[in-house]
């Protein structure tokens, strides 16, 4: 084992593509049904997505629900905070009991502080880039990152098509990831299908994360789908 073990590897392993359902295309009127249906599959990971109307055009959920949603699962909490200023609300998002933090590249704020903030308070650290962004901007972060996650869509709302080549970003943050001695997860966000999953797992991403292809129809069968897809390719 690395000299830095994240709490993702603590808490649920790594070393083969992880399903990650995001919870917005999830029926938020019965929540913890939805989130058992994704434990019984077999996943680990649960993905939130955080919004603030300003950074993406949608508003969402915030630490409130994110502590309700930690009192009926252990999974792994992965939030991704698509919002301008996640500086301000980390504490309330580390004590509501989000396993992983991720934040923008794109914020006004300063990113090296943030992420330093996260990792002090013993959460897993992330940067997302949107679409139109360039990986080498995560290049100066590297020591501070458990995790990578490039977006396939623009963000804001579920149910998008992924935009094509999003797979040779997932290339290039792998190979940024494995420049260091430690585990960095490569996540992928958008878009994400059977028919989608194989490329990204194949071009190196360890975490796919999918809403509207895992909580459309019957969950458990979606995800059995979206794990076979990625069953022999890449590290799944
Ligand atoms: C979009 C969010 C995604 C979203 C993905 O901004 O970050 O996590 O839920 O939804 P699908 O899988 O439907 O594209
Ligand atoms: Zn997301």
């Amino acid at each position: 084992m690395t000299m830095n073990q994240n709490k993702m590897n603590k808490k649920v392993g790594i070393g083969r593509v992880l399903i990650a359902p995001s919870l917005l295309s999830a029926n938020f009127a019965c929540l913890r049904e939805d989130i058992k249906e994704v434990e019984a599959a077999g996943c680990r990971v649960l993905h939130l997505d955080v919004m603030d109307g300003h950074f993406v055009p949608n508003l969402t959920i915030g630490p409130v629900v994110i502590e309700s949603i930690r009192r009926v699962t252990d999974l792994y909490l992965d939030v991704h905070l698509m919002i301008e200023e996640p500086g301000r609300y980390l504490k309330a998002f580390v004590d509501s009991g989000s396993d992983g933090i991720t934040i923008h590249q794109e914020i006004e704020a300063d990113c090296f502080e943030i992420l330093k903030d996260i990792r002090k308070m013993g959460v897993d650290a992330g940067i997302s880039l949107r679409p139109g962004n360039e990986v080498d901007k995560i290049e100066p972060f590297l020591d501070l990152l458990d995790r990578i996650l490039i977006m396939s869509v623009e963000p804001g709302f579920g149910g998008q098509s992924f935009i094509p080549g999003s797979e040779e970003k997932i290339a290039a943050a792998r190979r940024l990831a494995d420049r260091v001695d430690r585990e960095i997860i490569v996540a992928i966000d958008g878009g994400i299908n059977i028919e989608t999953a194989p490329i990204v797992a194949l071009a190196g991403a360890t975490e796919i994360i999918a809403g509207s292809a895992v909580f459309k129809g019957s969950i458990g069968e979606n995800i059995t789908a979206l794990r076979e897809s990625v069953t022999g390719v890449g590290s799944a």
